[in-house]
């Protein structure tokens, strides 16, 4: 229900839903006119030619809707009038960030309940699809789908629910086995510390899907550590080395398979409105390179603070996976890691784009 409009010299004022008034700029109001010649409702784009507004435009009448639902103004350059609806001005009376996801709730060893991300694989095709897979992943980073088919299809099924399969140098699908011979640290059988995959990326994987396929082997703990959780501890224990992580770019570079793919970020990366928007740590592809020597001291001083903090048991959630487990997870804010281990383990895997589980979150009204 909107009321007591009120036109001003730069804004437009009027109330909402018996709230506070909200005030809003002329320009912004013709800009994000409705009517079918500024947007097309259809394919969701502007029509409008922005640019060629006059910069001082003003209504030449304005009015509420007899029932109060909208506000409707008349436009110089506008043959017919537009109409603004209240729920689309409430949206929009104060500024907002389109790019905020739900908020996460940092976990440790003590606080995640391990059942609460133990999700079973067949649940996915029934009548909730894959929300309770999205909200594990916005709650906590990553969930275990259990009793999945020990095959690709099974990947291939979960990243469709969600997105699409990414293609990389890698591939889309991937299997590994661990094996000497290979010069990537994943298919080593000694420790994976925890780390964050595609710190060589400008666009890190978003989800990454891992399934054991076959287990005959001691060890192999999977763990997972919640990248927030040690932002948050660091921010509160020691700020001068949270504050360097989160300013100091560090290279990732992977070379190999003809492909020389380097990229750079800070570890903590946060966004323009402080909020937390990607963990990125990757010792082993951590490039070759020279800061300026204080920049370096701080840098190596940070990586030891996050380097421990992820390897503390106390922040850690640590399981053996079992053939038809798959690990799924949000490698732009949990880092995974792998025990030991000897035998044999064989996993498949995909990874999917973070545009497109963020799609999936929103498409599916979760935020
Ligand atoms: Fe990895």
């Amino acid at each position: 229900m909107l009321k007591d409009l009120v036109l001003g010299d730069d804004m437009l004022s009027l109330s909402i839903n018996g709230g506070a008034t909200a005030g809003f700029d002329y320009f912004w109001l013709r800009d994000n006119a409705r009517d079918p010649e500024s947007f097309d409702s259809r394919s969701h784009q502007r029509e409008l030619y922005t640019a060629a507004i006059d910069p001082m435009i003003r209504p030449k009448a304005a009015r509420l809707s007899d029932d109060g639902a909208a506000l409707i103004l008349d436009w110089p350059d506008l043959a017919i009038e537009a109409h603004y609806e209240a729920g689309f001005l409430a949206e929009f009376s104060t500024a907002g960030n389109p790019m905020q996801m739900p908020p996460a709730t940092p976990w440790d060893a003590a606080s995640l309940d391990p059942d609460a991300v133990r999700l079973s694989c067949a649940g996915l095709t029934g009548n909730e699809g894959v929300t309770p897979l999205l909200k594990a992943l916005l709650a906590h980073g990553f969930a275990v789908l259990t009793d999945c088919p020990r095959d690709l299809s099974s990947v291939q099924a979960v990243a469709d629910s969600i997105g699409y399969v990414r293609q990389t140098i890698f591939g889309g699908l991937f299997e590994f086995e661990a094996n000497e011979d290979m010069a990537d640290s994943a298919y080593t059988p000694k420790e994976l510390r925890p780390h964050t995959d595609g710190t060589y990326s400008h666009d890190a994987p978003g989800v990454q899907i891992l399934l054991c396929v076959s287990y005959d082997a001691k060890g192999g703990e999977s763990i997972m550590v919640d990248g927030a959780r040690i932002a948050a501890a660091l921010k509160a224990d020691q700020p001068q080395v949270h504050d360097d992580l989160a300013r100091i770019g560090v290279t990732g570079i992977y070379k190999g398979d003809g492909a020389v793919l380097r990229a750079r970020r800070p570890i903590l990366r946060y966004d323009d409105s402080g909020v937390l928007a990607q963990v990125s740590f990757n010792n082993y592809d951590r490039d070759t390179v020279r800061l300026a020597d204080d920049d370096m001291r701080a840098l190596y001083a940070g990586i030891r603070a996050f380097d421990g903090l992820a390897n503390d048991p106390a922040m850690q959630w640590r399981y053996t996976l079992k053939p038809g487990d798959m690990l799924v997870f949000d490698n732009w804010r949990v880092l995974h890691g792998r025990g030991a281990f000897s035998g044999r383990r064989k996993m498949a895997g995909a990874y999917i784009n973070r545009e497109d589980f963020e799609s999936s979150v929103r498409s599916n009204g979760l935020i």
